[in-house]
Order: structure tokens, then C-alpha cells, then sequence
């Protein structure tokens, strides 16, 4: 495993449309297993391939630190309700910014063998679902944001 560069906000790569996985390769493992150690390393909850520079529709996700998702090519089915939250980004390191989502979001994807998986995510996990599905068609969290990106401190400053 090796730690990857995060790409932050202003490279080119984090504008454009992912590309669908056709077929799982070693180099793809390897990718994933190395987004894994990137989003731990830096305090993450999700990563998305492009923040590596990678331009695969591939995310990876774990909220609780102990429930790590590969998806592969994830598509949102089902959403319903909303939550009006601050989000951060690994890409725009110190700020965040509050953003309305859907409270409860199913997503469908492929594993890491290719099979078919669905996820039913509430709150956080909603959240990052809608979050870095956006980062594969090259959108980031801040075009949400309607009242200010502000640092992570801001309150406790106030
Ligand atoms: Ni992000």
C-alpha cells in the first residue's frame, strides 16, 4: 500500500466526468487499497479516485472507522428526506461549509469481485454517499454551499 497526493480544489482533475469501470485489475486493488490508506491517514470519512487523480467512477467510504465500502461505478436509486449540515473535503483542507442533502440514500454499485451491492445510508452516511458520488462527475461540495465556506475553527473563534 502507498499513500496517494490529494488533489485539492483549482486541478483541472477534480472538474471532470470518471470514466465507468469495465473490469477489476491488480492496478485497480492496488488503487483502492491505497485511496483506504489515504482517506485514514488524513482523518477522512470517504475518498473519491479523482481527489488521487484517477478518473474512475470508484469511491471509498467508512464513517465509523470500522465499516470500510468500496464502490465501484455507484449510482444513487433512492433518496428522501434532507439534513442541512457542515461538510468538509480532503481536496479544500481546513474549511467547510453547510450543505443540504437527502436525510436517507440508497446507492447501487459493484464490490471490489465486481457483484452487485446496494447500500441504505442515513446522516453521515447519506451524506457521503451524495458527497463523493458528486466528486465522479466532477463536482465538489462548495457549488452546494449557499452562506459561506468557512474554516473548520470558525465557531470556536467566534
Ligand atoms: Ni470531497
Amino acid at each position: 500500500m502507498a499513500l496517494r497526493t490529494v488533489r485539492v480544489q483549482g486541478d483541472p482533475v477534480l472538474g471532470k466526468r470518471c470514466r465507468e469501470v469495465r473490469e477489476m485489475t491488480p492496478r485497480l486493488r492496488e488503487l483502492v487499497e491505497d485511496m483506504f490508506e489515504t482517506m485514514y491517514t488524513n482523518q477522512g470519512v470517504g475518498l473519491a479516485a479523482p481527489q488521487v487523480g484517477i478518473l474512475k467512477r470508484i469511491v471509498v467510504i467508512d464513517c465509523t472507522g470500522e465499516d470500510p465500502m468500496v464502490l465501484i461505478n455507484p449510482v444513487i436509486t433512492e433518496q428522501s428526506g434532507e439534513q442541512t449540515g457542515d461538510e468538509g473535503c480532503l481536496s479544500l483542507p481546513g474549511k467547510v461549509g453547510t450543505v443540504t442533502r437527502p436525510q436517507k440514500v440508497t446507492v447501487e454499485a459493484l464490490d471490489l469481485d465486481m457483484n452487485p451491492v446496494r447500500y441504505e445510508g442515513e446522516d453521515l452516511l447519506a451524506r457521503a454517499f451524495c458527497h463523493e458520488l458528486d466528486h465522479l462527475d466532477g463536482h465538489m461540495y462548495t457549488e452546494l454551499v449557499k452562506d459561506g465556506i468557512r474554516d473548520v475553527n470558525y465557531e470556536e473563534e467566534e
